[in-house]
């Protein structure tokens, strides 16, 4: 059998020729992943491959099985058997390395949580980030939008990542929280260090960097929340929301407090940066796409959906079994750890029939970037709110916006996450 023959005109994929796929092994361990430079270039071609040849990839160098079937990667998101806490997998597995959770001082976020802990963590937590409470921050989005906007020169070429995608969250989030606009410089430098944690192949250095940054965040949440609960000081941001949260008598402890400012940062900020870079990279070579959203911008919400199955900014999430069993047809192990690949099955033909095309309009939108089941991202509504403002408010501000052509964009070389690290643009 060939190798599957992934069709399309735009930089995210090739077409490819070799016939002699069969005879390769599929690409296992880091070479699914950003780490490797095809990967970066070309990761549908290799999800293809993977998805048709071994959809239940037993990937050795991670002793982790990676799914890549829309069918699996659903089944294993809403399977509420299965854990997602890493400490249940076995030793030396690939998810207690990525998450140190053999460390004296782990301490699980509610991601990494099971039932009935999640559940009591999730449902405090969950009012704050409701459609409605999202819904009236947009103004506040706006407001941060346009403050970066003014600052981006209009006359020369500009990194969209650097004056753009990469403050814009970092400076809502920290508002939304409360933090004083004078510590925004450290949420950016601390965001950083802390998405190391999705690189299983961090060096001694990183290591040490992503120690520092959850260090140095924990310490100011702790703070902020001693002081707040010594004084009796009640805020409306949302930390102040999650400090008066009480649910069946039940509020969340000062760890639980922190652990959660923790996870809001580590998980809001740079994935809605990549949304945002991936979203303008894929606008800006699909013109013909970008012509309909400019001529009808109520199509913007149908645009980030369509920006977040197309080039997800999270790649990938993951599981542990419990208990003997099967997955996807395979029979597991204990304590095995599972990766179901979400940019493999948001581009499943099996559940879209041109998986590969950019477009805004089409009629399923269906995707997993926000994960699936208990997990669910709790928050898809703020993700969206901020891609929307921030893709419309920018394409209006610059209506000749293009790539430039002499300087290339750099794909981050972080697994798990997927984005830009350079995105040179130009507005004359
Ligand atoms: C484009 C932006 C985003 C993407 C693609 C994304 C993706 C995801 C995914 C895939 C999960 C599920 C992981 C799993 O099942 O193992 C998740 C969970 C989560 N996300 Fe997001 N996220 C985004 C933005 C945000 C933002 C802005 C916030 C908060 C400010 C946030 C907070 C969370 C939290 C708290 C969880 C854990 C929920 C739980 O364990 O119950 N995310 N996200």
């Amino acid at each position: 059998m060939g190798s599957p023959r992934t069709r399309t005109s735009d930089g995210n994929h090739r077409e490819t020729s070799s016939d002699d796929a069969a005879e390769r092994p599929v690409a296992s361990g880091t070479e699914i992943s950003a780490l490797n430079p095809e990967f970066r270039k070309w990761p549908h071609e290799i999800l293809d491959d993977l998805r048709l040849r071994e959809p239940v990839h037993r990937d050795r160098m991670f002793d982790r099985v990676v799914l890549t079937r829309a069918v699996d990667v659903e089944a294993v998101l809403n399977d509420r058997t299965l854990s997602s806490d890493p400490r249940k997998s076995r030793n030396g597995s690939f998810t207690r390395k990525l998450f140190n959770v053999d460390d004296e001082d782990y301490r699980p976020t509610m991601l990494h949580m099971d039932d009935p802990d999640h559940k009591r963590l999730r449902g405090l937590v969950t009012k704050a980030f409701s459609q409605r409470s999202i819904h009236a921050l947009r103004p506040r989005v706006a407001a941060v939008t346009e403050s970066l906007l003014k600052d981006i020169p209009v006359d020369r070429p500009f990194d969209l990542m650097e004056l753009f995608a990469r403050p814009l969250p970092t400076v809502v989030i920290a508002e939304i929280l409360g933090a004083d606009p004078a510590r925004h410089n450290d949420f950016k430098n601390w965001s950083e260090g802390q998405i190391l944690m999705f690189n299983p192949a961090r060096s001694e250095e990183q290591e040490q960097k992503l120690r520092w940054a959850v260090t140095e965040m924990r310490a100011f949440f702790q703070g902020e929340v001693e002081r707040r609960i010594q004084a009796g000081e009640h805020r409306d941001d949302l930390l102040g929301q999650l400090i008066a949260a009480e649910q069946d008598g039940e509020k969340l402890t000062e760890r639980e407090l922190v652990g959660t400012c923790l996870l809001i940062l580590a998980a809001g900020n740079v994935t809605t940066t990549d949304l945002i870079g991936n979203g303008i990279y894929a606008l800006l070579t699909h013109r013909e796409q970008l012509d309909a959203l400019r001529a009808d911008p109520s199509l913007y919400p149908a645009a980030v959906e369509e920006i977040l199955r197309y080039d997800s900014p999270v790649v990938q999430a993951s599981r542990q079994t419990v208990s003997e069993r099967e997955v996807g047809g395979c029979p597991m192990a204990k304590g095995q750890a599972l990766t179901p690949i979400l940019a493999a099955a948001n581009h499943d033909p099996e559940l879209h029939s041109d998986p590969h095309t950019f477009d805004i309009r089409r009629m399923n939108q269906r995707h997993f970037s926000f994960g699936g089941g208990a997990h669910f991202c709790l928050g898809a509504p703020l993700a969206r709110l901020e891609t929307q403002v921030a893709l419309s408010m920018l394409l209006e501000r610059f209506p000749r916006l293009r790539l430039m052509p002499d300087i290339l964009p750099v794909r981050k070389a972080t697994p798990s996450l997927n984005g830009f690290e350079t995105l040179w643009v130009d507005p004359t």
